[in-house]
């Protein structure tokens, strides 16, 4: 009976702890009854420049590492700034995951700053809106710390390989704000097409007993990690690739951004995260006008 009810007001919040056909019967159902939005992102997809300093993603990796010179130049401010706000924090700060921290409260994203320019860039949003195939919703920005710690023996919540819940299809941006080495831990993942395997023999679903998985159960898949420079990116959709982070040995520093489609599970319970208050400024940006859709 209550799921019965829940199923009838919010439709999402009960897809989203399902199996995959499941999950994709609801997105593609939302998607087909709301032709409305569908047209709006078409037009706002169609103003987006093309500037090709990001490459697209390819769909069986789910996942892609970009670090040429253009993009650690295009990074580069944003970067900065996230040092210059990482410098007046106190990192000793208690936060509810000891292995991560994130350092920005939602008043402390600007709209006049290079974090948000850099999250609504022609360079970032045309990569993101060809893999999701929708002029996505920016849902999520902040900075990570995961303070480093020498012998870790058993891992937890996200430190374990798992998927996430919030949307079919999604795209998490990390930009590394410290040079990447494994001592870091830099997030892990498995390619889309392996994960799918997984998922589908297992019947995988993001309940909260059976979100996140041992490693011993992953053995015969490859795990890949991306080492590098300062400013690099790895976008990732993290809805499809298994993965992990913060098993961090050394202190790390990523700089978050997280794409939705408008059809996302958890729109309606999260609204409070999806930056609207960014929306309501007076002093809106053209580029970020199209965010108010
Ligand atoms: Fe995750």
């Amino acid at each position: 009976m209550k799921t019965l009810f829940n199923l009838l007001v919010n439709p999402g919040q009960v897809a989203r702890y399902q199996n995959h056909s499941v999950k994709k019967l609801y997105w593609k159902s939302a998607k087909f009854l709301s032709p409305f939005e569908v047209h709006k992102r078409e037009k706002a997809a169609l103003q987006l420049s093309n500037p090709k300093v990001l490459e697209d993603i390819n769909p069986k990796i789910g996942a892609s590492f970009q670090n040429s010179k253009s993009v650690i130049a295009l990074t580069k401010k944003a970067v900065d700034e996230s040092w210059h706000i990482i410098k007046q924090t106190d990192l000793n700060i208690t936060k509810s995951k000891s292995y991560l921290k994130p350092l920005l409260s939602k008043d402390d994203i600007k709209i006049q700053s290079a974090i948000t320019n850099l999250a609504i860039s022609d360079e970032l949003l045309s990569v993101v809106t060809n893999y999701l195939g929708i002029f996505p919703i920016l849902y999520y920005i902040n900075i990570w710390f995961t303070p480093g710690k020498e012998n870790q023996n058993e891992y937890q919540g996200s430190q374990l390989f798992h998927l996430d819940h919030e949307d079919y299809k999604q795209l998490k941006v990390f930009i590394y704000l410290n040079d990447m080495e494994i001592d870091h831990g830099p997030t892990q993942y498995i390619s889309a097409e392996n994960s799918k395997e997984y998922v589908l023999r297992f019947s995988y679903n993001t309940k909260q007993q059976n979100k996140n998985i041992p490693d011993s159960q992953l053995t015969k898949y490859k795990k890949i990690v991306h080492l590098g420079k300062k400013g690099s990116i790895v976008l990732m959709d993290t809805s499809n690739c298994f993965h992990c982070g913060g098993r961090s040995k050394k202190d790390r520093f990523l700089l978050v951004f997280q794409y939705l489609t408008p059809f996302a599970f958890v729109k309606k319970s999260y609204q409070d995260r999806r930056l609207l208050h960014l929306l309501k400024s007076r002093e809106l940006s053209t580029s970020f006008k199209r965010f108010a859709i």
